[in-house]
């Protein structure tokens, strides 16, 4: 029989109950930064999801870019994650870190004034969110060669306290136009140094924070979100699908735990002229695919070896408990658009589950 969502999968040396995948989401509900017993309860209501990847996670003060959202570089934080993760794992299920690094898309207010950091001194087009509203985006000050090093110290340390905090592994986060997609793709990296120009050059950030991730917690639970046509952030390339395929086959052959990608842009919308199938096919582990899907297309997507794994992302927002709703063919909740960012429990531990009698 094919696979399907409800089949089982191993993955970071773990069997997942099954093939969904709860998404990451940035929901800015940790007021000072550190994850609390709301998000606790906000993640085990979801822990139907055989696997759950968290909202984005800075590494740093240098990383941050939204009001409210947890970090994952100090002890505080370390105990805060340590309340989510026990809640997932009492309830069976998997969690992933997502590892952030904002770059471009912050604004001085979170730096005392400093300028964001990018490969390239290039504003984005767009406003950033701030505490004291949206404001225009700045001119980002261009990294030194030599802070490169300390840029991948701080995902190798970010790791090492998602571990410490109970994860059962990280998700670098090199999609969306932050940090590390900034330097993958050409419309924002400019650089004349080894990390910038050619298609190798732009992606020695990624391999070298892959390694050092990698060599502290184990390549094998180790993953990797791209999002190869999503221009959000104001992000381009002048050859996506060359840029992407390198991405791809670069990250092969590393033991890592899964390649995920975000097969859509902001609208939802693909890309006819991208072939996701060649990702897929030169990535030589487990691909998760996100993006739009429900589960008739998830389910065929596995069945003809596609995707390994589908990632819902408004969905399981709405839905805590997605997977059950799947499995009995229930209709789904709709999402409220105006509590995703900022708020309380309403929008966020509220959504209705099925009455179990
Ligand atoms: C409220 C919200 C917050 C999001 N935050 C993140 C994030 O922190 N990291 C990330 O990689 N993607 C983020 N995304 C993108 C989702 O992970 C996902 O790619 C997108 O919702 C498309 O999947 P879907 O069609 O199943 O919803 C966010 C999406 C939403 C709706």
């Amino acid at each position: 029989m094919n696979n399907n969502l409800f089949s089982n999968i191993e993955v970071a040396g773990q069997t997942l109950n099954n093939r969904m995948v709860m998404a990451p989401m940035t929901r800015n509900r940790a007021p000072d930064n550190i994850a609390n017993a709301m998000m606790a309860e906000h993640y085990a209501q979801r822990a139907g999801a055989g696997l759950i990847i968290t909202e984005g996670t800075q590494l740093s003060e240098q990383a941050v870019g939204y009001p409210a959202t947890p970090g994952i570089y100090n002890q505080q934080q370390v105990k805060g994650w340590r309340l989510v993760t026990d809640a997932v794992h009492a309830k069976g299920s998997c969690i992933f870190a997502q590892l952030w690094h904002c770059g471009r898309i912050s604004h001085p207010s979170y730096h005392n004034g400093e300028l964001p950091v990018a490969p390239s001194a290039i504003t984005p087009s767009g406003s950033a969110f701030t505490y004291e509203g949206l404001q225009p985006f700045v001119e980002p000050r261009a990294l030194e060669t030599s802070e490169l090093p300390g840029i991948v110290e701080q995902y190798r340390h970010g790791a090492a306290c998602a571990i410490e905090a109970g994860f059962d592994g990280v998700e670098i986060h090199a999609a969306n136009g932050y940090l590390i997609d900034q330097f993958i793709r050409d419309g924002s990296n400019r650089r004349s140094d080894q990390y910038g120009g050619s298609l190798e050059n732009r992606i020695r950030l990624l391999l070298q924070i892959v390694s050092a991730v990698g060599n502290e917690v184990g390549h094998h639970k180790v993953g990797v979100r791209i999002s190869p046509i999503n221009a959000f952030n104001d992000m381009s390339d002048s050859d996506p699908q060359s840029t992407f395929n390198h991405v791809a086959t670069s990250l092969s052959g590393l033991g890592l735990a899964f390649l995920h990608v975000v097969e859509v842009d902001m609208t939802g919308q693909s890309d006819p002229d991208f072939d996701m199938l060649q990702l897929r096919e030169k990535f030589d582990g487990i691909y998760i695919a996100n993006g739009a899907y429900d589960k008739s297309r998830g389910n065929r997507s596995i069945a003809a070896g596609r995707a390994d794994l589908i990632a819902f992302g408004v969905p399981f927002l709405a839905n805590p408990d997605l997977p059950q709703r799947f499995r009995i063919d229930a209709p789904l909740n709709k999402a409220d658009e105006a509590t995703f960012y900022g708020g309380d429990e309403h929008g966020y531990n509220d959504y209705p589950v099925l009455r179990s009698d």
